[in-house]
């Protein structure tokens, strides 16, 4: 199987994941990505089994209204089963690298609602170590330079993402050489930086389930 099919297939596992648990009163959280996104086509044939969706992209919102799929604005969702969302990287303890797409911010406020993150990756995101992808931070406009002295300060080499402008009208510093053993300490201590808005660390709240794509099949793993 190549890459496509591998993100095809576990985007249809999440799918066949959810399904059981879905009512017509319930919420799915969508992540952004092209993993994501055949998550949403596949998420698309079982519609009529759920009330709505909560995008984390302007662009995933696109898909599913594409797809005809309704899509409510998180502050009127109470409560969230599922957010099913890609990641760039991913450790065995389910802590993530996410942002290479540049929806960190939103994908980490859309999984913090939900109550299971369904990770969805094809095998080569899997690492024993995170940080060889460069960690993607969003920086309030007017704090780039600060933010960036302060990032080579923890070790990193942090680079400004050219022509690039989140959803939220900011910018992103790809971080690279981090030597990120400690996940959920560093994404703390990036966190407290001022002018930060957030980084893609997914160590505070990891995934709790990962459906990995590879040669031999669909794996599941846990933490
Ligand atoms: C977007 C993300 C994506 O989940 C991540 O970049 C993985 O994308 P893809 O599924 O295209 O490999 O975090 O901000």
């Amino acid at each position: 199987m190549n890459q496509d099919q591998l993100k095809q297939a576990v985007a249809q596992a999440a799918v066949d994941h959810i399904a059981p648990h879905l009512n017509k009163d319930s919420i799915v959280g969508v992540g952004t990505g092209s993993t994501a996104n055949c998550f949403i086509d596949a998420l698309a044939n079982i519609k009529h089994t759920f009330d709505a969706a909560v995008a984390s992209s302007e662009a995933t919102a696109e898909r599913l209204k594409g797809h005809g799929i309704n899509v409510l604005e998180l502050n009127a969702v109470p409560h969230m089963s599922f957010y099913v969302d890609g990641a760039d990287e991913s450790d065995t303890h389910l802590n993530l690298i996410k942002g290479g797409g540049g929806a960190l911010t939103r994908e980490k406020i859309v999984a913090a609602v939900a109550e299971t993150f369904v990770c969805i990756a094809d095998e080569s995101k899997l690492v024993d170590v995170l940080g060889d992808f460069p960690l993607p931070v969003e920086v309030i406009p007017m704090a780039r330079s600060y933010v960036a002295r302060k990032l080579v300060g923890l070790g990193g080499e942090p680079v400004w993402r050219q022509d690039f402008i989140t959803d939220n009208g900011n910018l992103i510093l790809d971080v690279y050489g981090m030597d990120i053993v400690d996940p959920k300490d560093l994404e703390q201590q990036i966190n407290q930086i001022t002018g930060v808005v957030t980084n893609g660390l997914f160590a505070q709240r990891p995934a709790d389930l990962l459906l990995l794509g590879t040669s031999e099949g669909v794996k599941s793993l846990t933490a």
